[in-house]
């Protein structure tokens, strides 16, 4: 017998997701779900659904999702390339524009996926240390051939300087991919990136999986150059989206309104959280997403982290020399809001 696991395969470390705990009790604020429900389109949309449509597979390109974003995004489907999550865009991004001897550049920290993707890729990761509070450096001989930048970032919050990140893509000799998973929760966007008729290096995801309510779903997207999103679609499964997920998907679309309402609720809950640790003496960074990073006065993010898990309050961690002393926390309800600071 002849049984082997690919050495970089047996060799790396799973990406460790964020935990589902199953106890109902529990204030999950550690994945950055959204607390409030999607749009009521979607529960209408999956009550109509006949069942008996399961029958067949779904439309394999996922044309009609893909013009619908188009026409929401100002671009051509050609442009839109739609994915079971945008984690399955970024890993199909990582074979479609790097080749075997290549790398894949990352800021650190952001989305502890990234290195992990390379890892299964087999390529080499280049990690490049964010500045002082995890402020934008600019990546200096990087030889990657592709980039994944989040923007705003995860899991700190910041967002960067819109001419700092242009001027990085422009530059950079390779694809750049902006994941833009909170980009709704930020004051801008840089989606015009991924669309200027220069940029012929730029992309830009988003998923549906925070600020519209729709984590369980799996539906993440990308928007750039025609010949970059044509690679992707010649590499994804051949039917990468379920039929439940594309009529779903529609129906969110279809209330862009109510995704937004949810957003500014949370949006005030920030400013409402950040405010009250900050009296309490943390360090709160500025946050453009649906979670604030932020550090207890002792810089003890591991005490913090045992003492709310012990009170049924779960928020993430990330141990490590620069992260250690935070905690990433989800912005939930008001009222999960208060039991965590009662906690604290
Ligand atoms: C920066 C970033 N990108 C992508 C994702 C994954 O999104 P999806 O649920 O669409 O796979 C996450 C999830 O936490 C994230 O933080």
């Amino acid at each position: 017998m002849n049984i082997r696991i690919s050495r970089n395969v047996a060799a790396m470390q799973a990406y460790t997701p964020g935990e589902q705990p199953q106890d109902r009790d529990i204030i999950k604020l550690n994945t950055n779900e959204n607390p409030y429900p999607p749009s009521p389109r979607v529960a209408e949309a999956l009550a109509g659904f006949d069942a008996s449509r399961l029958r067949l597979y779904p439309e394999p390109r996922n044309i009609v999702l893909r013009r619908r974003l188009a026409e929401i995004h100002g671009c051509t489907p050609e442009q839109v390339f739609v994915g079971n999550g945008s984690d399955e865009v970024l890993a199909l991004a990582t074979r479609a524009y790097v080749e075997n001897d290549g790398s894949i550049g990352y800021f650190e920290p952001s989305y502890s996926l990234y290195p992990v993707l390379a890892e299964i890729r087999g390529v080499a990761p280049q990690p490049v240390e964010l500045g002082p509070e995890f402020s934008w450096r600019m990546p200096v001989d990087v030889r990657a051939s592709l980039f994944l930048l989040t923007c705003p970032n995860a899991p700190t919050g910041r967002q960067y300087d819109r001419a700092t990140v242009a001027d990085f893509c422009r530059g950079f000799d390779g694809v750049v991919l902006i994941d833009e998973a909170y980009a709704d929760f930020a004051p801008d966007s840089f989606m015009d990136l991924s669309l200027a008729p220069g940029n012929a290096n730029t992309l830009v995801s988003r998923t549906f999986s925070k600020s519209f309510s729709l984590a369980g779903l799996r539906l993440g997207y990308v928007i750039g150059p025609a010949p970059l999103i044509e690679a992707m679609q010649k590499i994804k499964d051949s039917y990468n989206l379920d039929m439940l997920t594309q009529t779903v998907a529609l129906a969110a679309l279809s209330d862009l309104d109510s995704m937004r309402a949810n957003v500014r609720r949370i949006v005030a809950s920030r400013r409402r959280l950040a405010d009250a640790l900050r009296t309490r003496g943390w360090s709160v960074l500025p946050s453009a997403t649906n979670f604030l990073f932020a550090a207890p006065p002792d810089g003890n993010g591991q005490a913090v982290f045992d003492h709310l898990r012990a009170k049924k309050i779960y928020v993430r961690y990330f141990p490590g020399p620069r992260t250690g002393a935070y905690l990433r926390i989800t912005i939930g309800t008001e009222s999960q809001i208060d039991a965590l600071l009662a906690a604290l």
